[in-house]
């Protein structure tokens, strides 16, 4: 992607992490970045060569090719109405991060015709480190690449059908805060067993790390990673075992499977 103007509105945590990562990644040197928010004050230092800050965000959609919106579910509609009058679908992409804003809530403001994409990251954006699922409507056809590799700058991407946004939104954004809590909770053993808070953190850490890298690099199931550290008769079984007799795996799918009826009935109300 080469000579494209990308607006992000609504320069917060996230639209800020998605920003870092198109720097990171080389996208700002080759394309035109604007980022936008109602108080710009906070991006004072960002201004520069291939960034434009502003607070007028029909001057951003304007200029755009690409106009990722990153604002708060409850905002974006009111923007959306704003933006409208210069937005035309031959020339933009509209791209949402917003949890839970449909395509067709989205095309019932700016119309069927525009090229329409939901993203759905989660918060190691900032540290580049996203699974960021995303879906598109008909009419985006090749423009998903190029979301694609906007997203892949701060992660991985995976394409999917709409209809499973909701428990995209589960296991990959509610999914970093089930995975600190079994962090936490290692450390919190690695503390009874003898290790100090700091000490015991970074081993659960970094044991955390290593176990994803093993699977990330081999694509091995999870079980045949687990063959190779229990020895018969030895401590992992007999500690794992006690796990599962506590409902270790159960507990982890049935919570996934509550956050995603939560999701579904706030979308139904
Ligand atoms: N955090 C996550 O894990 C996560 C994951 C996936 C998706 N999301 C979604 O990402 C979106 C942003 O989340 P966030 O955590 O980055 O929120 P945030 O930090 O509150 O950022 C939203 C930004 O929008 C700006 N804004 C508000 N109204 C605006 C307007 N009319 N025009 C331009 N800018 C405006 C705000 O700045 P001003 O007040 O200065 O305008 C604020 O900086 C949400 O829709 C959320 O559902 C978040």
């Amino acid at each position: 992607m080469k000579d494209k103007t990308i607006a992000i509105i609504g320069a917060g945590n996230l639209g800020l992490a998605i920003y870092k990562g198109l720097e990171n990644g080389g996208i700002a040197n080759e394309n035109s970045i604007i980022l936008t928010k109602r108080d710009t004050s906070s991006l004072e230092d960002i201004k520069g060569n291939h960034v434009l800050v502003t607070s007028d965000n029909s001057e951003a959609a304007q200029k755009a090719d690409l106009i990722i919106l990153a604002v708060q579910p409850a905002q974006l509609p009111g923007v959306l109405e704003g933006i409208k009058p210069v937005l035309d679908p031959a020339k933009h992409t509209i791209i949402s991060v917003a949890t839970a804003v449909s395509i067709a809530q989205m095309t019932a403001i700016v119309g069927e015709a525009f090229a329409v994409i939901r993203a759905m990251p989660n918060t190691a954006i900032a540290v580049l480190e996203s699974m960021t699922c995303i879906a598109a409507n008909d009419h985006a056809g090749g423009k998903i690449e190029e979301v694609q590799k906007i997203f892949n700058c701060v992660g991985k991407t995976m394409v999917i059908h709409e209809e499973m946004m909701q428990a995209a939104t589960v296991v990959c954004a509610s999914g970093i805060a089930f995975w600190m809590r079994f962090i936490r909770a290692t450390t919190q053993g690695g503390v009874q067993l003898g290790f100090d808070a700091v000490d015991a953190q970074e081993i659960a850490v970094q044991t955390c790390l290593g176990a994803a890298s093993l699977l990330a690099g081999n694509g091995n199931h999870p079980e045949s990673e687990i063959d190779r550290v229990t020895t018969p008769s030895g401590c992992t079984i007999e500690g794992l075992n006690e796990m599962e007799h506590h409902g270790l795996s159960s507990a982890l799918i049935k919570g996934l499977v509550t956050s995603y009826e939560r999701i579904t009935n706030m979308k139904k109300k």
